[in-house]
């Protein structure tokens, strides 16, 4: 069943709440402060593994009766969690076969969290035993809001009933060892394959390992993580089948699943998102993730299980930074004008020791007397005055202000991380989110999509990055240009076929050759830091292609004398739409020019015409009302012409209403009256 909405009649708000690592005299004050906050909903159990079957077989439920009960009485709704992201340190003794081990052959036990291999049948067992007995408990639980299952799937295990499964696949994928060995060009380096026993999961090796094999093994890994979520969703539909489901997402940097599939299965889209920048770039990043949510999930109301209330999450720095004033209910605004109908936080009690017990929650360590606390309370009450705007599905490109779909493949972010690419630029997220970025600084909404879906209703198909295009992707971006629409590609697209096979042909974009009306002969990929000047002004870094067009218009030329004159971006006119082809990288400001002038070319409009430069102003549509959000991310108030009945304040609006630095204004238009 695709994803669906989430039905809620006011905005979830709450957090991972843990009252199993807390005495029990602190769970009263916990409902005391949740009460004063407005909490409607908390996350149980995540990781209670080891509270829940001390010892393998012996269950201990009787705290979470209690907890389960408590809500109930105070009408508190739990999303209770399966366990299974930290099997505990019995499972390590019992099933040392079912924990994970690494490519380099490590085997990790116990002792931090995602100790399990998804292709292990003792971790499958262990994992389907304890849902089964939550569900058979719990459900029907007047308490009982959603079940969670599992945490941030995304463990990676080799060992041998890795390879085991492994070989499952490829025989399902391949049939025969000759399709096998021809598709991965087994012969290079002595690698042909004469039983299926010889291929393991490709661990540690001397050299260069093979692409192909490397692309399988991650959708491979996808697939089992897959199965896993399909085991307990299994165990909830036959035991729970009226409470919905989700998993959450960890976006987006994680990419050990295929988010599409996950979405397909279950019922709601969550993610957790946390802000990863203490400029405005960490908004925009607010943004992208929100577009991802509401596309995987149709369009409909999606959750946020997680974010983070006082910190910002520098991960690659390995630092945390304070989260100004007010940033974080604006940041939940940003999320809920996307369409997420909760506003949910790891976690609600900040833990005095343990993992993680710097990063932040509801209560700070420091207590209720703190402006933490403070904008927690400001938050509940902010989401209350908006309870209405949960009946109405995100701005979805389809049927309103955004017509543009960027697409996210799983399959392009796997194949641009294989090794052997000719430049480590040539990669994925990265690219998404520059251009998403652009997008969303002019003033523009859009979807994701994948490439082989149905792409009628936009007007215009993005593709930043994807090397492995099939024949059917290929066919379909062609016929959606054909009837009509318009498409820009990025360098290096489709240069080969979706198992990292080189198109055979007398140019690398030979999956698009008609539509973008070109021929390139050669990459030129560029060293790090240096670029190229183009005709139009713009610089081109990374990479660069010696292009030629058969019946595209040249945009802009290489100015450089490597590449002179050459084409740099072309358009084509092909069947009654264009494709735009982009062979360099265009970054900032001039990426942004870019953008309007792609995006102009295909007749869209801004979300509102004012928006653009960081005030973010977008839609939710109801059957009935539509809702403006005003969303002011600079520091210097903006004025925008809108009327109607603002939420937050109460007031009518007639034609225009002034918002101030950082601030925002959310108001049910053309209904002047509460
Ligand atoms: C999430 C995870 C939580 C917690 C949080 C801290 O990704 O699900 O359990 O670790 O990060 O930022």
């Amino acid at each position: 069943m695709p994803a669906s909405a989430l039905n809620v009649p006011t905005i979830l708000f709450g957090g991972d709440y843990n009252p199993d690592q807390w005495p029990r005299e602190v769970w009263d004050e916990d409902v005391r402060l949740m009460k004063e906050a407005g909490v409607n909903a908390v996350t149980v159990g995540v990781f209670a593994w080891s509270t829940l079957e001390p010892r393998e077989g012996e269950f201990d439920f009787a705290w979470l009766d209690d907890v389960m009960d408590l809500m109930a009485k105070n009408n508190i709704g739990v999303i209770l969690a399966t366990p299974t992201a930290s099997p505990p340190p019995w499972f390590t003794l019992s099933h040392p076969d079912g924990l994970p081990v690494t490519k380099d052959g490590v085997h990790y036990i116990h002792g931090s969290r995602d100790t399990y291999n998804p292709s292990a049948p003792s971790y499958r067992n262990a994992a389907r035993i304890i849902t089964r007995k939550l569900a058979e408990r719990y459900a029907g639980h007047p308490a009982l809001l959603m079940w969670h299952l599992h945490n941030e799937y995304g463990t990676i295990s080799y060992g041998p009933h890795t390879d085991a499964e492994f070989r499952n696949w490829l025989i399902r994928k391949y049939s025969t060892l000759d399709n096998l060995n021809k598709v991965w060009n087994s012969r290079f380096w002595s690698q042909q394959y004469a039983t299926w026993e010889e291929i393991f999961a490709p661990q540690a090796t001397q050299y260069l390992p093979n692409p192909s094999a490397i692309l399988d093994f991650k959708r491979f890994c996808a697939d089992q993580l897959r199965v896993v979520l399909d085991d307990q969703i299994e165990i909830m539909r036959e035991v729970s089948p009226n409470t919905p489901l989700t998993t959450n997402f960890m976006l987006p940097t994680w990419n050990h699943f295929n988010q599409w599939d996950f979405a397909a299965d279950i019922d709601v889209v969550s993610i957790d998102h946390y802000l990863d920048s203490t400029t405005m770039d960490g908004e925009a990043h607010v943004a992208f993730a929100s577009e991802l949510a509401r596309s995987f999930n149709n369009g409909q109301p999606w959750m946020v299980m997680e974010q983070g209330t006082t910190v910002i999450y520098d991960y690659a720095a390995g630092r945390v930074y304070p989260k100004a004033p007010g940033r974080m209910a604006r940041n939940t605004l940003q999320y809920i004008a996307h369409g997420s109908n909760s506003s949910l936080f790891f976690q609600w009690r900040t833990p005095l020791t343990g993992a993680e017990f710097f990063h932040s929650g509801m209560i700070p360590h420091t207590g209720e007397n703190t402006r933490a606390w403070r904008e927690i309370v400001d938050l509940g009450h902010t989401l209350h005055q908006l309870a209405e705007v949960t009946n109405a599905p995100a701005h979805n490109s389809r049927t309103n202000t955004a017509k543009i779909a960027i697409v996210w493949e799983p399959d392009a972010w796997w194949s641009a991380e294989t090794p052997a690419m000719p430049s480590n630029d040539v990669a994925f997220l990265p690219a998404l989110r520059e251009v998403h970025k652009a997008l969303w600084l002019e003033g523009f909404a859009a979807d994701f999509v994948q490439l082989g879906a149905p792409l009628e209703g936009y007007d215009l198909v993005l593709v930043p990055n994807f090397i492995a295009v099939s024949d059917a992707q290929a066919h379909n971006l062609t016929q959606f240009v054909r009837s009509g629409g318009h498409a820009a590609v990025w360098f290096f697209a489709g240069s080969t076929d979706e198992n990292l096979n080189v198109r055979v042909g007398d140019t690398f974009t030979a999956a698009f050759a008609d539509l973008l009306g070109i021929k390139v002969d050669e990459h030129w990929p560029l060293p790090t830091g240096e670029f190229r000047e183009l005709s139009n002004q713009m610089s081109g870094f990374s990479w660069g292609e010696s292009v030629a067009t058969t019946t595209a218009i040249t945009l802009a030329t290489y100015r450089s004398a490597d590449l002179k004159d050459k084409p740099a971006i072309t358009r084509n006119t092909f069947g009654a739409g264009t494709a735009t082809y982009v062979s360099t990288q265009i970054r900032g400001t001039e990426l942004r020019a870019l953008m309007r002038e792609i995006v102009l070319n295909a007749g869209i409009d801004k979300t509102h015409p004012q928006a653009g430069d960081g005030l973010e102003i977008v839609r939710r549509f109801s059957g009935e009302h539509t809702y403006l959000f005003v969303l002011n991310h600079t520091d210097s108030s903006h004025t925008v012409s809108a009327s109607g009945y603002e939420l937050l304040t109460d007031t009518p609006i007639t034609s225009q209403i002034t918002v101030a630095p950082f601030g925002y204004a959310v108001l049910r238009e053309d209904t002047p009256t509460r």
